[in-house]
């Protein structure tokens, strides 16, 4: 029997049990998962995300050089290094370094990942990357969408779609991911190209309109990543094999 590929659009809408198993990919296209990737590119060491301000502070400092990013309403935190600007985590700043992330979706939904079995990070920058991946893996898959605030958010459906759409006939999708995949296909005909996908949508309007339009074009990339971020046992995103 083939591996079944599912979908969730919200994070939140996990049963208790659902993800025991299985390969989790969480999405979180603007900014969180592009970002993780992004740092990781970028020569990072690794990624630990956290649901809380005060928990990520006294992680970074219990951790040598770490850098501490995050954002509330897509703004830098106060006495935080770094924002949540994909653009920000370059070579010169995070390689080497540990990175401690807290975002106001992004990384609650890796937190709520960690029921399953192998964890690791989608955006449609490592989406090609993030496929062969599950596929080596062999499990059941769950794609995970972060939302944001805790509504559904177009563009991670729209990224968990393009990576179902990869895995149809090397899996077998269930009806809410063959319904992503089908939407992906929809809006990228309505919308002409990515980058018009993303910016339509009511996160990437809201970023554009405070100045972070050059967020959405990186994170529109397709496939200019091979980065796959792994959750280790210890919490840490990083780069496993
Ligand atoms: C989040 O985790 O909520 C997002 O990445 C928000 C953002 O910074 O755009």
């Amino acid at each position: 029997m083939k591996p079944s590929v599912d979908a969730v659009k919200l994070a939140g809408q996990l049963r208790p049990g659902e993800l025991v198993g299985k390969t989790v990919v969480v999405i979180d296209v603007l900014r969180a998962s592009t970002t993780i990737i992004a740092a990781l590119d970028a020569g990072a060491l690794g990624v630990i995300a956290k649901r809380d301000i005060e928990s990520a502070r006294q992680c970074a400092g219990s951790i040598d050089r770490a850098l501490l990013g995050g954002e509330r309403s897509a703004a830098h935190i106060e006495g935080f290094d770094l924002g949540n600007s994909p653009l920000e985590y370059s070579p010169a700043v995070v390689d080497g370094r540990v990175i401690v992330l807290c975002t106001t979706n992004g990384t609650k939904a890796v937190k709520i990942a960690m029921e399953g079995e192998l964890v690791m990070i989608g955006a449609i920058t490592n989406r090609a990357a993030v496929v062969d991946e599950v596929i080596e893996a062999g499990r059941d898959i769950m794609l995970v969408c972060s939302g944001t605030d805790g509504e559904v958010s177009e563009e991670d459906c729209f990224a968990a779609g393009l990576i179902a759409e990869l895995l149809d006939g090397w899996g077998t999708l269930t009806e809410r991911a063959r319904e992503l995949s089908i939407n992906a296909g929809t809006a990228l005909c309505g919308a002409g190209d990515i980058e018009s996908v993303l910016f339509r949508t009511f996160h990437g309007h809201r970023l554009h309109q405070l100045g972070h339009a050059s967020d959405i074009h990186a994170a529109a990339r397709m496939d200019s990543s091979k980065c796959v971020p792994m959750l280790d046992k210890g919490g840490m995103l990083s780069l496993m094999r």
